[in-house]
């Protein structure tokens, strides 16, 4: 069954451990945390005390996504607060074998992702190294922003690639998830799906939780 992985980047964080909690008691799986640094893409967020706090508000794995340049520098930081899941991206990282092994080293499960503009046979030499693959079903840096439908392809190409070489990697997608594109993306081969906007920006998250999971339940 896939995974729901509530982003809480467009969440109200005045009440985000209410919020947080309503949705894992519907149903959800992993907690998705977007780390952004203003370099690699133009917006801030949050760094590790956020992530420790968060870690410290839910029992459920916390799933962080570094959109930094430099991510080598605070991967510690990072493991140490909480993550369970570090994803770096392909295009920070030059040495990515070795980022991937440092990531292992300090006990998490290492992921890698590309982004919409980056052609995902690129991560063919990694795939046998990685936990897990997070493909950016939309321009990475922002929630609210429309499904890009190409990025089924990539899905589809990465499931081939696991069952042909017999991986058990995450196929993760984040971006423009709700009842619509959720199936489609898990009939391409996605098991992990982050989801933002629409379960935090609802007016009712359990129900809109729940209505995901039916959507995605048969398949
Ligand atoms: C965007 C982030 C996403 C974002 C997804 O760069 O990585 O995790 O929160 O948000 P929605 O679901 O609103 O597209
Ligand atoms: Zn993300």
């Amino acid at each position: 069954m896939a995974k729901i992985a509530p982003s809480i980047l467009n969440a109200d964080f005045l009440r985000l451990q209410k919020d947080i909690n309503e949705a894992v008691i519907a149903g959800c799986d992993w907690i998705h945390l977007d780390v952004m640094d203003g370099h690699f893409v133009p917006k801030i967020t949050f760094g590790p005390m956020i992530v420790e706090a968060v870690d410290k508000m839910t029992p459920v794995p916390l799933d962080v996504h570094l959109m930094v340049e430099h991510p080598d520098t605070m991967l510690s930081d990072f493991v140490q607060a909480g993550a369970e899941n570090i994803t770096v991206h392909y295009e920070t990282c030059p040495h990515l074998w070795r980022t991937i092994d440092t990531i292992h080293a300090l006990g998490a499960r290492a992921g890698v992702t590309v982004n919409p503009a980056t052609p995902v046979n690129l991560l063919d030499p990694i795939l046998e190294r990685v936990d897990l693959v997070l493909v950016m079903t939309v321009e990475t840096g922002y929630g609210g922003q429309e499904f890009i439908p190409q990025s089924l392809t990539k899905i589809a190409w990465l499931d081939q690639q696991r069952r042909s070489r017999g991986l058990n990697f995450y196929i993760e997608v984040d971006g423009g998830i709700d009842l619509e594109t959720a199936p489609l993306v898990v009939k391409a081969g996605a098991d992990v799906l982050v989801v933002g906007t629409f379960i935090f920006m609802s007016d009712n998250i359990t129900a809109t939780v729940k209505s995901l999971r039916k959507v995605i339940g048969g398949i």
